[in-house]
């Protein structure tokens, strides 16, 4: 069997830039070089010069969500990709309420085809309303913005969170996807910078909760104050 047998369709390359240690996601589409940028900010020189040094064509921009630390790199990529796409899902561009120059608005099932490679938009609110995950699932990838960091998840306390929306967000998640899912977070707030969703289940806090009302309680009051990055998987408990 050839490498290429077992090799998804795509490569994901991670640039961790900027003051609050975001991930930058390039996803390269191995047989067209088409590349999507997730969450451009920060230092898009690095980030072109990262598309260059692979022999990328930039086609598409992607955004977990609208916060300034996800987005300052915008309009250097698209100036220097004019006719890449823009992509968000429709309520937060409702919530961002910028008037961007024609991004193309989304929903929760929709899929991106980048070349050989399919990007399916999960909507993922909590964190704020039209948070996105991006799910590839020819390699089972998940890249997660922050709604899901690795042993951690997105603070519901800025502007658009909803804890009560996380819990159900996370919630579905843990359920819906494959055990081995490789998770690629917005921020490098952990000891490492993947997981698996099986680990996830295992030492990610946030998904030991089956009650709505304890997870809300944790999320908002206990956490912050119990926990610091880089963050480390949490025992279970046992219950019982
Ligand atoms: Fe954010």
């Amino acid at each position: 069997m050839t490498d290429s047998a077992v090799q998804p369709p795509y490569r994901i390359h991670a640039l961790e830039l900027g003051p609050m240690e975001n991930f930058i996601y390039v996803i390269e589409d191995r047989a067209t070089r088409r590349a999507a940028i997730v969450d451009p900010a920060w230092e898009p020189a690095e980030i072109l010069a990262l598309a260059e040094q692979h022999g990328l064509r930039i086609t598409d921009v992607l955004l977990t969500h609208s916060h300034h630390d996800h987005i300052n790199g915008i309009e250097q990529v698209l100036e220097a990709a004019p006719s890449a796409r823009l992509h968000l899902l429709k309520p937060e561009a409702d919530f961002w309420g910028q008037a961007l120059e024609k991004p193309e608005l989304h929903h929760g099932g929709d899929r991106l085809q980048l070349g050989e490679t399919e990007i399916q938009f999960l909507h993922t609110p909590g964190h704020t309303p039209g948070s996105a995950c991006f799910h590839l699932p020819a390699g089972d990838d998940l890249i997660t913005g922050d709604t899901l960091f690795v042993f951690g998840c997105g603070r519901c306390d800025l502007s658009g969170g909803n804890p009560e929306q996380m819990f159900h967000t996370l919630t579905d998640l843990r359920t819906g996807l494959p055990a081995h899912t490789c998770i690629h977070p917005g921020h490098n707030y952990s000891e490492k910078t993947t997981s698996t969703l099986e680990e996830e289940r295992e030492g990610n806090p946030f998904l030991h909760f089956d009650q709505l009302e304890p997870f809300v309680h944790y999320r908002m009051h206990e956490h912050d104050r119990l926990r610091h990055s880089p963050y480390g998987p949490v025992r279970k408990p046992t219950s019982g």
